[in-house]
């Protein structure tokens, strides 16, 4: 046998099971193990991804973890169990009943793959991203969130839809948390290198910016009993490829910030070059006083859902 990777993901709704279903046809790792409290729905999914897997020559199993301890010594862990954001309802109103839900597997990811880097999907991203961290004890390098690469990969598909061409030349960024107050980067979003200001007007720009900011809530009015999966498995695919094949390569994710863009105590999305160790890097680029402001709020929000948190003394006694 090959050197082994071993992929677990917990959750297999739709977001964890199109991750699933991504790194088996990459054949990015050796095994998937799935958790779901739905047992059979694991079961039927896994068998399912193993036989697509076979169909494309991938070597990759998908199995399934029956318990908690089943999810044991894996590489990284993927996160996407809580409740879904159904339509009406903010990314935030799912924060006490998530927080719990996180608290519960984080646990079990501490306990069975100490030593795994864990990639958090569940909302609000930010801050369970935090309660990731706090839980697991974990080093700020191996706790990170998946959002920077979907608003992103949302932007660039909406400045190709304005402009009618450049499409897989684009480069979108955004910063922040993943709410309506992220921050998109007009200034560092470019077409085959040239400027978005070269190519778009600023009221153009500014839909796009409006419309990113919105771009979950946009699916979850269309598909009505759901929100968005494909791009936010593919994003999360696009993470656990980089950290297993160790590629350095440079993507917006949530990291605990310690001084970084002048934070502390948060949970933020940020450029972060990913590799073997999880967040090797944090990038520090440089804002205008306008960005920094939008960021300033974005890092304001995302503090107030760690305060109710603390209000509801979610992290005491531990
Ligand atoms: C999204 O942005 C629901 O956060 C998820 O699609």
């Amino acid at each position: 046998m090959s050197q082994g990777k071993r992929v677990g993901i917990v959750g297999a709704g739709n977001v964890g099971a199109t991750v699933a279903y991504s790194l088996a046809m990459q054949g990015s790792c050796h095994e998937i193990i799935l958790r779901d409290n739905k047992i059979d729905v694991a079961r039927g999914k896994a068998l399912d991804m193993s036989q697509a897997a076979s169909a494309v020559r991938s070597h990759t199993v998908v199995k399934v973890a029956e318990e908690m301890s089943d999810l044991v010594d894996c590489d990284v862990v993927v996160i996407t169990a809580g409740s879904p954001r159904l339509p009406g309802m903010s990314r935030d109103d799912l924060l006490i009943i998530n927080a719990n839900i996180t608290k519960e597997v984080i646990q079990g990811v501490a306990k069975y793959s100490p030593n795994a880097i864990i990639i958090m999907v569940s909302n609000p991203l930010d801050a369970m991203t935090y309660v990731a961290l706090k839980e697991s004890g974990f080093d700020r390098s191996r706790v990170l969130g998946m959002a920077g690469i979907l608003d992103s990969s949302r932007m660039a598909a909406f400045i190709q839809e304005k402009l009618g061409y450049g499409g897989g030349q684009i480069r979108a960024s955004v910063m922040g948390g993943h709410g309506d107050d992220m921050v998109p980067l007009p200034r560092y979003s470019t077409v085959a290198g040239v400027p978005l200001s070269d190519v778009l007007s600023n009221d153009e720009i500014e839909e796009i910016v409006d419309r990113t900011r919105h771009g979950g809530a946009e699916i979850v009015g269309h598909l009505k009993t759901g929100s968005a999966y494909y791009a936010p498995a593919k994003s999360t695919a696009i993470m656990v490829d980089a950290i297993l094949k160790d590629t350095k390569q440079i993507h917006p994710c949530a990291v605990f910030l310690e001084g970084e863009y002048g934070y502390n105590d948060v949970v933020c999305g940020v450029p972060v070059m990913i590799g073997a160790n999880g967040a090797e890097k944090i990038i520090e680029i440089t804002l205008n006083d306008a960005e920094k402001e939008m960021f300033a709020n974005s890092c304001s929000s995302v503090k107030e859902l760690i305060d109710t948190l603390n209000k509801n003394e979610f992290f005491k006694g531990e």
